[in-house]
Order: structure tokens, then C-alpha cells, then sequence
């Protein structure tokens, strides 16, 4: 089975090309990957710099290089995004192209060559929730996007359905909450607050820090996208999520304690503007598959993933630097 896997250069692209690689023998991947900011070209290199698997250059928006990738695979699956609220916020329009354009010259290139497609979405397009609501996300609920990240993945998600519903094409959709692990990039909270520890940073926590988010390892994500892959039905959504509802305060808290610091030893800093209360999964469609999270310890994820920043300082300095002064326009720009 050969399988294009766009944005694989990528956080969640690029540990899905690796766990399919360890995982499975029968499967070829290739990537496709403009190589943004947010890629590293170590993500997808052995100990010795070896690429891993064919890795090509280029833009989801080339109708043309998307087609000629398309016609040599059995499936793509679609990770290639821009993926910060915060960089959204500051200028919509590479969200916008990426996002939208590009998801659409997907859909259009795998239903001209009869390739099931699989496009990974995010919780956020669901809106958000108030913390004390007992309910949590599930297929059914309605779209009601608040930030020009979590809109443009929305109009995704909706152009996907319509290509399905008007041209034929055989699409899934999963919709996951909050990924951690090795290779996030450091604009990040989780990565972001374990960089600045590092370097004996405090951590910097937006609003009351009350905000909920759902967390999830990347390798339960990907394997839950395989399982979708393996098992889900073109035209059905599926929600990912490993139950990981944790405040912001309270990961941070974790964090610190990982470094032998005081769970409160943080600074408070300016909201994010719209800033989403709380997401959260009811991940039955997922299950449903058989799929389950095989790492449901928030905590010992935590800790595993400060281990492999703090053995990989070289992969995350430069990028950190960049996103702490991008941080610092943005806390002057917002007061
Ligand atoms: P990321 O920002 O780490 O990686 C995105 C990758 O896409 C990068 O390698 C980048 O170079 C590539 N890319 C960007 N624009 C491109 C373009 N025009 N053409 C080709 N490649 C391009 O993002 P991530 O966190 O790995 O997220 C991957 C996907 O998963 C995204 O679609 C995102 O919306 C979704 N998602 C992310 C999370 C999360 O917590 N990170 C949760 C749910 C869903
Ligand atoms: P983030 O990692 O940007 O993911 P998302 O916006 O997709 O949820 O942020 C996760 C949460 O952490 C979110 O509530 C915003 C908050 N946050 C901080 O409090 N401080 C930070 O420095 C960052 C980057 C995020």
C-alpha cells in the first residue's frame, strides 16, 4: 500500500510516518511538505540523516504536483496545515490558503483518481464549551468555529463533505482534540513552557489558566487515524480523544513539578483574544473501531515528553528562539 501523507514533516505528520514505518511493513509512505516554519527536516531523518521515505517538496495549493502524487498512491492522508490559534490571530491569510485552497486541491485530485482520502481535523471546530457543561463533543455536534484557525478547518471539513456528496469522493474525517509528544513545535504550550524551563524560564499562562483542554499522545492520535484508515466508513466523521481533560493551570503545574519547581511558580500573561473556554471529546466513534489510547497517563506522557526535549536541544533552539520573539511582538501588540 502506498499512501501520501501531506504536512509530513510536521508534528503529528511526521510521528505518523515514523510509528507507520515501525509498525507497518506493508506500507510506503510518501510526504509531501512545503518545509513552513513549523517542519524539520530532522523529523523525518534517521540517527545518520538518512530520510526516512520519499520526501517531496512542494505546496498542497499545486494542483499539478498534487495530481501527479495522487495518481502514484492508494490514499493520502491530509495532515498539511498552518496549526497555531495564535499566528491565525496575527494574519489569517496563510490559514486561509493552506487550509482551505489547499485541503480543496486535495479533494479534487483523489476524486480524479479514485483515492480514498483521509483528512485530519480538530476538535476546535465545535466551538468551545463552558467548563461546568456536563456534555462533550461527539459527531453530531454543530460547527461554531471561534478563530480564524478553527474556521478555516471547518470550511475544510465542509468542502471535503461536498466534494463526497457532489463528485464522488470517498473520504473520512477525524476530528482530534489536543496533541503532545516528541517534535511539537515550540509555539506551543506544552512544548513551549518545557523549553523555557529548561532555560529556567517561567512558564506563561494565558488569562486565569482555567481554559480545558483534552490532551491526547501524538502515537494514540496516529493510531487512531490508522484505525479510521483500516476499519472507518467513507462519509462518517470520527472524534479523537484519550479522556485527557486537564486545565492549563494544572499542566503547567505538572510541568514545573517535572523540573522540581513549585506548581505555582508561573507568570500570568494578556488573554488570548476569542480564547476557547473547553474542548472536549466523547471519543465513542473511535472506539467504536476498537481503537483505544495506550497512553491515558497525562502525567507520565508529560514527563517522557520533557525527557526528549531535554535530550534534543539542538532540533528545538532555533525554532524556540523564533517563536519567543514572535511571543514577545504579540505580548506588546496585546498589552
Ligand atoms: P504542524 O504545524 O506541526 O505541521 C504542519 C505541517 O504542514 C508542516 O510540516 C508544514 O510545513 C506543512 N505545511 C504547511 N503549509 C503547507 C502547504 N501549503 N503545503 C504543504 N505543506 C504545508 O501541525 P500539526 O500539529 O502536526 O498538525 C497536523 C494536522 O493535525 C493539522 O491539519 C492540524 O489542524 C491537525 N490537528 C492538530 C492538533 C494538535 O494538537 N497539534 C490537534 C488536532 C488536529
Ligand atoms: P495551544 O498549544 O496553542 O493549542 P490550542 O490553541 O490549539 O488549544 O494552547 C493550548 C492552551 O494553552 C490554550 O488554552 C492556550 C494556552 N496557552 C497558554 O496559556 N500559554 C502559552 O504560552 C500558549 C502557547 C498557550
Amino acid at each position: 500500500m502506498r499512501i501520501l501523507v501531506t504536512g509530513g514533516a510536521g508534528f503529528i505528520g511526521s510521528n505518523f510516518v515514523r510509528r507507520t514505518l515501525a509498525t507497518r511493513d506493508s506500507v510506503t509512505p510518501v510526504v509531501l511538505d512545503a518545509f513552513t516554519y513549523a517542519a524539520h527536516p530532522d523529523n523525518l531523518r534517521d540517527e545518520r540523516g538518512a530520510e526516512l521515505c520519499e520526501v517531496v517538496r512542494g505546496d498542497v495549493r499545486d494542483a499539478e504536483l498534487v495530481d501527479r502524487l495522487v495518481a502514484r498512491v492508494d490514499a493520502v492522508v491530509h495532515f498539511a496545515a498552518e496549526s497555531h490559534n495564535d499566528n491565525s490571530l496575527l494574519d489569517a491569510d496563510p490559514f486561509i490558503g493552506t487550509n482551505i485552497t489547499g485541503t480543496v486541491t486535495v479533494a479534487r485530485a483523489c476524486t480524479r483518481h479514485g483515492v480514498r482520502l483521509h483528512h485530519v481535523s480538530t476538535d476546535e471546530v465545535y466551538g468551545d464549551l463552558a467548563l461546568d457543561d456536563p456534555a462533550r463533543f461527539t459527531p453530531e455536534t454543530p460547527y461554531r468555529p471561534s478563530s480564524p484557525y478553527s474556521a478555516s478547518k471547518a470550511a475544510a471539513d465542509h468542502f471535503v463533505r461536498a466534494w463526497e456528496r457532489s463528485h464522488g469522493l470517498a473520504a473520512t474525517i477525524s476530528n482530534c482534540s489536543n496533541n503532545y509528544g516528541p517534535r511539537q513545535h515550540p509555539e506551543k504550550l506544552i512544548p513551549r513552557q518545557i523549553c523555557g524551563l529548561i532555560d529556567g524560564r517561567r512558564p506563561r499562562v494565558y488569562g486565569d489558566g482555567a481554559n480545558v483542554r483534552d490532551w491526547i499522545h501524538v502515537d494514540d492520535h496516529n493510531d487512531a487515524v490508522w484505525a479510521v484508515l483500516d476499519r472507518g466508513e467513507p462519509g462518517r466523521t470520527y472524534l479523537i480523544g484519550a479522556e485527557g481533560e486537564r486545565a492549563n493551570v494544572d499542566v503547567v503545574g505538572d510541568l514545573l513539578e517535572c523540573f522540581g519547581r513549585d506548581r505555582g511558580d508561573f507568570d500570568r500573561v494578556t488573554d488570548r483574544p476569542g480564547h476557547d473556554r473547553r474542548y472536549a471529546i466523547d471519543p465513542a466513534s473511535t472506539r467504536a473501531l476498537g481503537w483505544a489510547p495506550r497512553h491515558p497517563d497525562l502525567r507520565a506522557g508529560l514527563a517522557e515528553t520533557v525527557a526528549w526535549y531535554r535530550a534534543h536541544e539542538d532540533w528545538w533552539r532555533p525554532a524556540a528562539a523564533a517563536a519567543e520573539a514572535r511571543y514577545r511582538r504579540r505580548e506588546r501588540t496585546l498589552g
